[in-house]
C-alpha cells in the first residue's frame, strides 16, 4: 500500500521485481545524482548492462531503465541519474535517502558489453550526459583491460559541474581495489564541456576532427581504424545517430549480442 506522506513506502516484491535498500546517495549538482543499493545474491549482470528500477506509483510500480554504473563483481549496485524536474520518476527519486526501499528488475540486459564487440586493441567509450554510467561500470571491471590494450573514456557535458565522477576519472581510478594498476597503465579520460569555458571544449565530433581524441598517451594512429579500434556509444540519440553514420562510412559495423561487431550503441534516454 502506498503511504501518501511517504511516497517510497509500500514496495512489494514480485516475479519481475525485488525490493532493495538504498545504501548511499551522492548529489553532483542540481541536475545529477548517484546512488547505491543492495544487490540480491541472485542478481547477475554483465558490466555495461541496464535494468529497470523504480518506486511505487499510484496503482503499479513506476519503473525506468537505468544503466548499472558498478562493475559485475561489485557487492552493491550503483546508478547515475538525471533529475528531470517534472519527470514522473526522477522528481521523486532525487529525494531518496539511505534506508529507503527501491524496486530492482530481475532481468538486466543491454548491448554495451564486451561480448558484443570483436577483439581489438583500442576501446573508445563515447558518452554524453548520463550516458557515462555504463562506462563507469566497464572501466571498473578488470576483464576489459585484458581485452583491450587501451581504454579511452570520453564524456561530453554542457557544464563543468555535469562532469560526474570527474575526480575518480582524473585520478585514473586511484585506489580502486581491482583495477588500480591496470587503469593507471591503460585508461585515458577525456572530458569536454560544451557550454562553459574548460580545458577541452566542443562536441565529440569536433574532438574526432581536431585529433583531441587521439592526443596525449593514446597510441597511434590518430584516426579511427576499423581493424583495431572498437567503440561503444551512449548518450543523446542525435550524438549516437551522427557518430554511427560517421563510423559506418569508415567501414565499421554495428555489433549486437547475437553478432559482435566493431561498435555498439545504446540511448541514454528516450526523447
Ligand atoms: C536503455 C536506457 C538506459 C537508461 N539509463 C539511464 C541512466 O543510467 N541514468 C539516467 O538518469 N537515465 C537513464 N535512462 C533514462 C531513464 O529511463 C528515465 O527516462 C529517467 O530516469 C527520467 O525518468 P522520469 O520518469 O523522471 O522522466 P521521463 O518521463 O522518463 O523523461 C522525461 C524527459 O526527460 C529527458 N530525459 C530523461 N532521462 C534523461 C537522461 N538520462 N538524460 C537527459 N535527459 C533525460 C527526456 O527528454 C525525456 O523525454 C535510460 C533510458 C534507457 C532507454
Ligand atoms: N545539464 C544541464 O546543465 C541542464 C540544464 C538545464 C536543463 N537540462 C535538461 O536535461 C536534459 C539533458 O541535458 P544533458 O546536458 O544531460 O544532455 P544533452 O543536452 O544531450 O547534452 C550533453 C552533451 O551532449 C552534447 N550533444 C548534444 N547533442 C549532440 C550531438 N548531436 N552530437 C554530439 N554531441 C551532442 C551536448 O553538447 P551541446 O551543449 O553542444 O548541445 C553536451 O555536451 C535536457 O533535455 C535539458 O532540458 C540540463
Amino acid at each position: 500500500m502506498t503511504d501518501a506522506a511517504n511516497p517510497v513506502a509500500g514496495l512489494e516484491p514480485s516475479a519481475s521485481l525485488s525490493v532493495e535498500k538504498v545504501l548511499s546517495v551522492r548529489h553532483w549538482n542540481e541536475h545529477l545524482f548517484s546512488f547505491t543499493i543492495t544487490r540480491p545474491a541472485s542478481f547477475r549482470f554483465r558490466s555495461g548492462e541496464f535494468v529497470m528500477i523504480g518506486l511505487q506509483g499510484e496503482k503499479k510500480p513506476l519503473l525506468r531503465a537505468y544503466s548499472i554504473a558498478s562493475p559485475a563483481y561489485a557487492e552493491e549496485l550503483e546508478f547515475l541519474s538525471i533529475k528531470v524536474p517534472d519527470g514522473p520518476l526522477t522528481s521523486r527519486l532525487q529525494k531518496i535517502q539511505p534506508g529507503d526501499d527501491i524496486y530492482l528488475g530481475r532481468k538486466p540486459t543491454g548491448t554495451l558489453v564486451a561480448d558484443a564487440l570483436l577483439p581489438g586493441r583500442r576501446l573508445f567509450l563515447l558518452s554524453t550526459g548520463t550516458g557515462l554510467a555504463p562506462f563507469i561500470s566497464i572501466i571498473r571491471d578488470p576483464d576489459i583491460y585484458d581485452c583491450f590494450e587501451q581504454v579511452v573514456v570520453v564524456h561530453s557535458v554542457r557544464r563543468v559541474s555535469d562532469l560526474a565522477y570527474r575526480e575518480e576519472l582524473e585520478s585514473l581510478l586511484d585506489g580502486d581495489p581491482l583495477v588500480d594498476e591496470q587503469a593507471k597503465a591503460q585508461l585515458t579520460y577525456i572530458p569536454t564541456v560544451t557550454r562553459e569555458p574548460f580545458r577541452t571544449t566542443g562536441r565529440i565530433e569536433k574532438l574526432m576532427e581536431d585529433g583531441t581524441l587521439f592526443a596525449g598517451r593514446v597510441a597511434e594512429p590518430h584516426r579511427f581504424d576499423p581493424e583495431h579500434d572498437r567503440l561503444m556509444l551512449c548518450g543523446s540519440m542525435a550524438m549516437i545517430k551522427e557518430t554511427a553514420e560517421m563510423l559506418d562510412k569508415l567501414g565499421f559495423t554495428e555489433g549486437s549480442n547475437a553478432k559482435p561487431g566493431e561498435y555498439v550503441i545504446e540511448r541514454a534516454f528516450v526523447g
